[in-house]
This record gives structure tokens, sequence and C-alpha cells, in this order.
């Protein structure tokens, strides 16, 4: 397994160019099931997420041509409509297969998830968005076989207890795009990414309107045809190495990215010390000090994501006074906080909270990564501490963070990944 060696104390300095999301990539590449033209995705990201992703599609029959970053896609002729245990357990987001198979062919199968690092991860939203679509599900051998003849437009109320889940705000509404009628789904999840996947599926023909509020209404047509997208900036991304400026009290300029989508984030930025200065497509974050101790709590969006939950807790283990950071998404999502504590900070956990007493200088360590955004909070405490730290199963990383280290490297931080011998 591959591992990172990073000499910390540079402040990182210079211009990075940001990757498209991720999160909005996994939906696009299964909404191309909805149809038998070819969808073309351009500027698609190197990580292992999205090779799972392209696999499950392969595997259900889908025709893959990619030409660098450009990926071709077409789901014609015989299909298979199942996504298996092998590839939904490394994955989650293979669910995102469930609504365009069930909406096409009327059948489908998908593994149930099973255990997740950050806490439960129920699919009972998945579930009852297509069920309110008229499909029967029933739980068999670990899989969920879901099946209609046809699906019918319906109202429904898809937030959870925990609030909107983006996963089934997407699963339904790309179901809902062949649907006989009007569905409306409230409690809608209001993400970027569910607006930018409606964007594409409404350039395949299809008829949304709201995506991004919390009522996205969706007037089913008969079929969709192919198009070709750039899907939209991996807001995450953008906001670990706003961290990363911050951190290593450099002066980092983040480049093709969309800085709207940042607000909550970048508001917290300023609040603790750092500059930020933003135009339509750039932010650049510069620190000159050590970071203000402050309150998050996370939330949907526009709240603070809790995909930069991690990295925030890493910036907060240095700042002048106590910070509490409250997960409202993952209760367990605070893995990270034991290995930062490995490298000197000083984190109590109590419950969905993390109370983080600043310390003035972490110190490297040897570290484990136990999930993607956790290893990038990994990361950038290695960058800011004194000396070596290294970081053991970075796979997780890889899943959602295009060569990192190469852009980390090309800042002027000392990073480097060992390959076993
Ligand atoms: C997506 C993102 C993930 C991000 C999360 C929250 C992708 C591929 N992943 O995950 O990076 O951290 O949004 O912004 O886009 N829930 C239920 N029942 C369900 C589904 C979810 O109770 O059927 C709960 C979850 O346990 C969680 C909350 O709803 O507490 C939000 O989860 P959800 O928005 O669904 O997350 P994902 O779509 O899995």
């Amino acid at each position: 397994m591959d591992r990172f060696l990073i000499q910390g104390g540079e402040p990182l300095q210079g211009t990075v160019s940001t990757a498209r999301a991720k999160n909005a990539v996994l939906p696009l590449l299964a909404a191309c099931l909805l149809t038998e033209d070819t969808c073309t995705i351009k500027d698609v990201p190197a990580l292992e997420d999205v090779n799972t992703m392209l696999k499950l599609l392969r595997l259900i029959g889908v025709r893959i041509e990619q030409e660098n970053r450009t990926v071709h896609l077409t789901a014609q002729g015989k299909l298979n409509h199942e996504a298996p245990y092998d590839i939904v357990r490394k994955m989650r987001a293979s669910y995102y297969v469930l609504g365009p198979l069930l909406a096409r062919f009327g059948t489908c199968r998908v593994s149930l998830p099973g255990g997740c690092a950050i806490g439960p991860r129920p699919v009972d939203l998945h579930i009852k968005g297509v069920t309110a679509l008229g499909a029967k599900v029933a739980v068999e051998r670990g899989y969920i076989h879901a099946r209609a003849k046809k699906l019918n437009g319906n109202t429904m109320m898809l937030e959870g207890y925990k609030g909107p889940s983006v996963g089934a705000t997407i699963n339904t509404m790309m179901a809902a795009t062949l649907a006989r009628g009007e569905t409306v789904i409230e409690g809608a999840a209001c993400e970027p990414e569910v607006v930018d996947l409606a964007n594409f599926l409404n350039a395949m023909g299809a008829r949304i309107s709201g995506a991004g509020t919390p009522e996205i209404r969706i007037q089913g047509v008969k079929q969709l045809s192919g198009t070709t997208h750039r899907p939209i900036a991996d807001r995450i991304e953008a906001g670990t190495f706003a961290v990363a400026a911050a951190i290593t009290r450099g002066t980092v300029q983040i480049t093709d990215c969309q800085p709207e989508h940042l607000t909550a984030v970048l508001t917290k930025l300023k609040e603790i010390g750092a500059r930020i200065a933003i135009d339509q497509t750039s932010i650049q974050v510069e620190m000159k000090s050590r970071p203000r101790a402050t309150k998050i709590s996370t939330a949907p969006y526009p709240g603070f994501p809790t995909d930069l939950q991690a990295q925030f807790t890493a910036l907060l283990t240095i700042a002048a006074g106590t910070s509490t950071i409250t997960e409202n998404i993952f209760e367990s999502r605070f893995l990270h906080a034991l290995e930062l504590n490995r490298m000197g900070a000083s984190i109590d956990i109590n419950g969905n909270m993390a109370v983080i007493h600043g310390v003035e200088k972490l110190q490297g360590a040897q570290v484990m990564a136990s999930d993607l955004r956790a290893s990038a909070a990994l990361v950038l405490a290695g960058l800011a501490a004194r000396g070596k730290t290294e970081i053991l199963r970075i796979y997780h990383l890889d899943r959602g963070y295009e060569h990192l280290e190469k852009k980390i490297a090309r800042l002027g931080g000392k990073i480097k990944r060992i390959k076993p011998t």
C-alpha cells in the first residue's frame, strides 16, 4: 500500500487549479444509463471512485470510451441490472445506478452497502423516493430489488431526520425524469452537485425545475437523449487547498473554481484571520498569523460542509484558544481526531462535538488514514507540523483527490508518495 512522507513547515505559495467535482461526476456517469444515446463527460478527474463507477457501468454493459479526460458512455443493447456487493462495499455512490436502471428497465438489484468508517449510512430515503414513484422494493439476500412496470410521478417529502439527503434526492430525481406525470420532491438537498446533475438531465431532454431549492419539480418525459457536459468544480478540493494555505501560513491562489459554492467556508476562514480575495473563478487565501479559535457546526448546503470538517479540525488544532466543531451529518466522523492527537493536538470528543484546545505546533508522527476527508486532514496537519509525518493507507485519498501530492509539491510542500517495495 502506498504511503506519504511529509516534511512539515513549508508555507505553501503559488497557484493551483481545481479538478471537476467527484460528487458531481459520479451521478453524471450513472445518469448516462437513462438513454441509449452516447453521453460525453469532459474533464473527468483521475480518481479511484471514478474508476469504480466506470467499472460498475462496464459490468452493467455500458460501452465506455476514454480519450484523455473525456469519457463517452453508451448504454445500448442488452444491459445487466445489478450493482454487486464487491463494488457497492467499496463505494456507496454505486447506489446512483438504482434510479436510472429502474426508470429505464423497470428493475434493478443493488447490494446493501454495509458498514462505513464515518458512521451509519442508511439507504431508507433512497427506497422512500423510488417507492413513492410506484416501485416495489424488497430486500433479498443482502440486495435491494426494486421493480416497477412504469414509474408514476408523485409528491413526496424526502427529508430524513438528519435533514435532506444528497444521494436520495439525486436517485429520485433521475428516476422521475422518465416517470409518467409530475414529481415534486419536497425536502430536497440543495447541494451544487444536485443542480449540476439537473442541468445535465435537462440538456438530455428532462424537464426539471427548482434544483438548488428544497422543492424540485420534474415533469416526466418519454425518453432522454445524449449530450455533452463539463461538471462543476470540486468545492471540497478547493476548500482543502484553502485550508492548506491557512495551516501553513502561506498564500495560495485557487483557480478554476466556483467561490460562490464555498461561502460558508470562506466566511469561517476570514473569521479566524485569513485574508480572502475572490473573483468569479478563483480564490486567494493568505494567512500571516496563528488562526483564531472558532465554533463550527456542519449542516446541509449552503451550511458548512461535513466534507471539510476534518480539514478544519486539523487547522483549529493550532489555533489560539479553544474551538468546537459539531458534526451534524455523520455523527461518528471524528476518527481523524485521534490521529491528530498523536501529532500533539489536544482534541476531546463528546458525542458529536470535538473540543479542540489549540496548541502552538503539531509534531510529525506516523499516522493512519481512516477515510477520504480524514486522510486530507492528516496531510494538512503533516504540512504544518514540525518534523516528519508518515501517513499510511492513503488509498482513501486517491478515491477523491487527484494527484494531491503533486499539486502540493508544486506549491512548495515537501511531500512524497512511497510505493511498497
Ligand atoms: C453525499 C456525498 C458525501 C457528503 C454527503 C453530505 C457523494 C457521492 N457523497 O453523500 O461526500 O459527505 O453527501 O453532504 O455525493 N441518510 C438517511 N437515509 C438515507 C440517506 C441518508 O438517513 O437513505 C442520512 C445520512 O446518514 C446522513 C444524512 O442523511 O446523516 C445526509 O446523507 P446524504 O446527503 O445522503 O449523503 P450521501 O449522499 O451518502
